[in-house]
């Protein structure tokens, strides 16, 4: 739901009027009243037209809160009450929207509000402008400036506990989005005198006291200095406690917003201890000691103090001591050198301690400028916003207060020239009609002051550059001699004597009567502040400190760089930067607040109306209205009024083709405002009242919401429209891409269709094709069989008939046969008898033979020797027959098997066959020795190293090697031995050794004995009489008996051609030595398990027990 919004104006709940406007009837009475009126109601601001007028409410009040700041944001100015606010936001938004540079004009004495209205406006614009991590951080540093520029440039002062000492111009710079980028602060003639003097009930600059109250012992330790205000001579001690003010707490907040601006720690140290020094400088006593030549000398009387500030300030202590005895003047090559009597010593200290002090403010300002200033160099918006020092009338008004107050002078002149003079000047300019208003123009002061020949300051830079004795009084009778006719100039001693009965104005002052009141000033000082001179020596001294900053503050002590020039004087100075600042205001959208200040007491509640009376006549605000109310409230171009308002008439909206004026009185016709309401100018709509522009605002206001509801309505209708066009175009591409899609399923379908009604017509066709082919191979068919049928029976029928014939022929010849056979026969039976029976036996015989073979050929068994297989014998009459064959078959075989032979598998049957022939069913061992190849040498003399000796011994091949039992014929025990056969000799050796223990030649083996048994037992004969046979005949056991039987055999065959004799019986005789044994073999028992066991039985007979 849309927030209603309550429309409010300035005339809403209005206490007295809140624009001055608006004030009937219109007189210095009502005036006050209705201020007081407001104040009494805590309403402290009040218009006259776009001017603020702000009475200082000596309270705090709740307006102020960031809820404020909203209700006013974006507001038109005359939509709410009256406040400062309103006024900053007017300023800030014509800044950002219009691109006007503004400057904020804040008037009044001292403490009617001007510093606190400049920090409302700056936090007002702080709250409304940008935000964001960096806009923040400068806003934070503009705002953070005010405490440090405060606490060393204000000062408690009758008037005002926080009275600004000094005038600040500060400009917020801002991009083209309204975002604060930067700052530059302008300062104006610091009060330096306040450092070494403060009038009573006053105080020095708040820094001296907050630095005493808040710095930490250690902290003042360092600075040398202690808590105690009355310790330091510079420090008015009847006001030193402020109430309401804590300086300790200030003192922190200080070295905060010095840290937020931006300053370094090193540098705040700095500071602090120049503002040390000169604190201490106060407590430097001079006394008087007179010299020989009659000369004043002075000299410090305790150097305790100028010790600690060299330390401090890291100057010579006795550079610094002759700084303060001697003085040096330079003219041309020549030095002089004076010495300073005890009140010129004391000069020197307090100038040196103003000079300190007011330099240290320069380069504070300087230094907060170079944080707060713009980072970019993009083109910048700017609103200045001045804070000057309000007019100043004291008892004693001196050299400052002169300044203070041309300043004001300056202000006013202003504040004249563009709002009262240029306001009727743009009326008649404009061709308005216009009844003069009588104003007072304070440019006749300012020119009393400023005129570069007759002025007053003009005046003061003569004398104070006059060759000769210079002295206030010589100053006092020039301005008497030149400014005596002046109207706003007053002086006992002028030429035109009006004044030398006025007792009220000492001989020694002169008066001027400011706009703002008549003021005198004492002329005591004014040279001496005009020159503002620092002696040489001590600007010297302080060049030469061991202390960065001192030293920079005193650039002219640099011996190398001495300017025999004067530096000009400190009106001069002022003067020019006024000018500047002026020239600078003049180019900027200037804004008013005129502060004023409602009593004397700094108290709250209090409307002193004397006070205020004379503040409104003085600031001429009465004159204001007036040209405010004669004038009109409003005035603009024709050509920004037109545009502005243009969309509240037909004829105008959206173009106006003619010239803009002619659009106006269209416009304004057109909406029937009042001709009262209204002229026209040559260039310009002059509007009378605040609310007919209000209202023409209203109006547009509305319009602008209807317009935005018709564009919004137009837009939706377009967004609509544009939407309908293309959801159609896409409905029609959807479309026609479905039909297409459509037709072409359809299509398809209609072809498949086809396809299959034709392939079915085709098949049809087709089949009814075939079915009348097939009926018509059929009918062929048919006919072919019926035919053949026909042919069939035709030919069957003729077989049968042939048949019939036939057998009826072979009948005949069968009959015709026998019969004939048996003629034959009858015939012949004699001659077959005889002959035919042998011929068929022979032919049958010769039948069943071939079929034996022909069947045999296919049954034959395989060619294996040991294939026992052999087909059964057919007919009985072929047994013999058959056997023969099987025997023929077996033998041819067995050829082939033995064909495929090599020379050794032969020599090894030959071997087997040997041993087969004789043993074979001899004796009881050869079967098991079948299976077993024979390999000779079992024993492998020829790789055993233990047998070297044996295989040297023996150079024959070696055809038996084999270990052997040597049976003892004493006890029937056996004993290994080797036994080997060589071509020509058998030897027996020591198994162990390999010593060769027989040697028998194959001829003298005469006989081999052994049993028909299982058993390996063997004895070999010798021949009697042989070498060999000393020892007798040898008997021994061997696994291998039937081959080495066999290879013996054959050995002693082939070299001696003779047939060994080998014996085959179960009792044989064995010659040892000299007897006979017989080695008789029985069929012993199993206890030794198969091993058979020889016993001497008696000294005949060896039994051997065979298992
Ligand atoms: N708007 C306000 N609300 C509450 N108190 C205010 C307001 N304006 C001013 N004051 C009070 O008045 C005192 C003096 O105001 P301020 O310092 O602004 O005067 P000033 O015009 O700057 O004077 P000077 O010319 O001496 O510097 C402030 O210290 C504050 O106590
Ligand atoms: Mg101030």
């Amino acid at each position: 739901m849309a927030k209603m919004e309550v429309k409010t104006s300035l005339l809403d709940n209005m206490i007295g009027v809140g624009d001055m406007v608006l004030l009937e009837p219109l007189n210095e009475d009502s005036f006050i009243n209705n201020l007081k009126k407001r104040f009494d109601h805590s309403e402290v601001y009040t218009y006259i037209g776009s001017v603020v007028i702000s009475i200082n409410p000596y309270r705090s009040l709740p307006i102020y809160t960031p809820e404020k700041v909203e209700e006013y944001r974006n507001r038109n100015f005359y939509e709410l009450s009256p406040h400062i606010f309103a006024l900053s936001d007017e300023a800030y938004r014509s800044l950002r929207d219009q691109d006007k540079d503004q400057c904020i004009l804040i008037t009044g004495e001292s403490g009617a509000g001007k510093t606190e209205a400049s920090k409302l406006v700056m936090s007002y614009v702080a709250a409304v402008c940008g935000k964001g991590a960096e806009v923040n951080q400068v806003k934070e540093q503009l705002l953070q400036s005010n405490p440090v520029l405060e606490a060393f440039g204000n000062a408690k002062t009758v008037r005002n506990d926080n009275s600004s000492r000094f005038g600040k111009y500060m400009d917020i710079e801002f991009d083209f989005k309204g975002d604060p980028l930067g700052g530059v602060i302008s300062n104006y003639l610091l009060e330096k005198s306040r450092v070494v003097k403060q009038p009573r009930g006053e105080r020095n600059f708040h820094i001296f006291y907050q630095i005493l109250s808040g710095a930490s012992e250690d902290f003042l330790c360092k600075l040398k200095l202690e808590q105690d205000f009355s310790r330091y001579n510079y420090l008015g001690l009847d006001s030193a406690k402020v109430n309401g003010v804590d300086d300790a707490a200030n003192f922190r907040t200080v070295r905060n917003a010095m840290q937020i601006v931006g300053f370094m720690d090193h540098e705040t140290q700095s500071v602090f201890e120049v503002v040390a020094a000169v604190l201490k400088l106060g407590n430097i006593e001079f006394k008087p000691e007179s010299r020989v030549n009659g000369l004043d000398e002075s000299k410090i009387k305790d150097k305790n103090e100028l010790k600690e500030i060299c330390e401090l300030t890291g100057i010579d202590q006795s550079v610094l001591e002759r700084a303060f005895s001697f003085r040096t003047v330079e003219a041309k090559q020549e030095k002089v050198s004076t010495t300073l009597n005890v009140a010129q010593a004391y000069y020197a200290r307090d100038a040196l301690a103003k000079n300190l002090y007011s330099r240290l403010f320069s380069w504070l300002v300087t230094r907060i400028n170079e944080s707060i200033k713009a980072q970019t160099k993009v083109r910048k918006k700017v609103m200045g916003v001045l804070d000057i020092y309000g007019f100043e009338i004291f008892e004693d008004n001196s050299f400052e207060q002169f300044i203070i107050n041309y300043c004001n002078e300056k202000l006013q002149q202003i504040f004249i020239e563009l709002t009262l003079k240029e306001e009727q000047e743009e009326y008649i300019r404009e061709g308005i009609e216009w009844t003069h208003i009588e104003y007072f123009n304070n440019a006749i002061i300012c020119d009393l002051i400023e005129n570069n020949q007759t002025g007053i300051l003009a005046m003061l830079d003569e004398e104070c550059l006059r060759p000769g004795t210079v002295t206030d009084d010589t100053f006092l009778e020039k301005l008497n001699q030149v400014c005596a006719t002046h109207q706003h100039f007053e002086s006992r001693m002028s030429k035109c004597s009006r004044f030398l009965n006025d007792t009220s104005l000492p001989h020694s002052c002169f008066r001027i009567q400011h706009y703002a009141g008549k003021v005198m000033y004492q002329v005591e000082g004014f040279v001496d502040k005009n020159n503002d001179l620092l002696y040489r020596d001590l600007s010297q001294a302080m060049w030469k400190a061991n202390h960065s900053l001192i030293k920079a503050l005193f650039p002219e002590g640099n011996p190398t760089k001495i300017n025999l020039k004067r530096p000009p004087t400190a009106g001069s100075q002022f003067k020019a930067s006024v000018a500047t600042l002026m020239k600078n205001l003049q180019t900027k959208n200037p804004n008013y607040i005129r502060c004023i200040k409602p009593n004397d007491k700094k108290a709250a509640h209090i409307f002193n109306d004397a006070l205020v009376c004379h503040q409104i006549r003085y600031l001429g605000l009465l004159e204001n209205v007036r040209v405010r109310r004669a004038g009109y409230a409003f005035r603009q171009a024709y050509e920004p009024c037109l545009e502005r308002y243009k969309m509240l008439c037909k004829q105008t909206w959206p173009h106006w083709r003619g010239p803009a004026r002619a659009g106006v009185e269209v416009l304004f016709n057109e909406l029937e405002i009042p001709e009262e309401e209204f002229s026209f100018g040559r260039s310009k709509i002059f509007i009378r009242n605040p609310r007919t522009l209000f209202k023409l605002e209203d109006l547009r206001k509305q319009r602008l919401e209807d317009l935005a509801t018709l564009i919004e309505k137009i837009y939706r209708g377009w967004k609509c429209r544009t939407r309908f066009l293309l959801m159609k175009k896409s409905q029609i591409v959807i479309a026609s891409w479905y039909r297409r899609y459509a037709q072409q399923k359809k299509y398809q379908k209609i072809k498949s269709s086809a396809i299959i009604v034709q392939s079915y017509i085709r098949g049809w066709k087709a089949r009814k094709l075939l079915r009348e082919l097939k009926h018509q191979k059929r009918c062929n068919e048919a006919a072919t069989i019926i035919a053949a049928y026909w042919h069939g029976t035709q030919a069957r029928r003729e077989l049968k008939r042939l048949k019939e014939e036939a057998r009826r022929k072979h009948a005949v010849a069968v009959i015709w046969a026998y019969w004939l056979g048996l003629k034959v026969r009858r015939e012949y039976r004699k001659f077959f008898r005889a002959n035919a029976g042998r011929k068929i036996y022979e032919f049958t015989l010769q039948r069943l033979m071939q079929k034996y073979f022909l069947e045999m050929k296919n049954k034959m068994p395989s060619l294996s020797p040991i294939d026992k297989n052999w087909p059964a014998r057919p007919y009985l009459f072929l047994d013999s027959t058959h056997k023969e064959l099987k025997r023929i078959f077996h033998l041819w075989r067995c050829k082939k098997y033995r064909d495929q032979f090599t020379d050794q598998q032969k020599l090894i049957y030959e071997e087997k066959l040997e041993a087969s022939e004789l043993f074979k069913d001899k004796k009881a061992l050869y079967p098991a020795s079948v299976g077993q190849p024979f390999q000779g040498a079992y024993l492998e003399i020829s790789k055993n190293p233990k047998y070297k000796k044996l295989k040297d011994a023996v150079d024959e091949k070696i055809i038996i090697a084999e270990v052997v039992n040597k049976i003892n014929r004493a006890n029937g025990k056996a004993t290994s031995r080797i036994f080997l056969l060589t071509k020509n000799n058998v030897l027996l050796a020591d198994q162990k050794s390999g010593n060769i223990k027989s040697e028998v030649p194959l001829g003298d083996v005469t006989k081999v004995s052994m049993s028909s048994q299982n058993d390996g037992f063997f004895a070999v004969h010798l021949k009697e009489g042989s070498g060999a046979a000393g020892k007798g005949d040898f008997l021994l056991s061997s696994d291998h008996l039937i081959e080495m039987a066999t290879k013996l055999y054959r050995t002693t065959l082939s070299q001696t051609k003779q047939k060994l004799n080998i014996e085959i019986s179960d009792e044989f005789l064995v010659q040892f030595r000299q007897d006979k044994v017989c080695v008789k073999f029985i069929q012993g028992s199993q206890k030794n398990g198969n091993i058979p066991t020889c016993k001497r039985k008696n000294n005949r007979l060896l039994e051997v027990a065979v298992p």
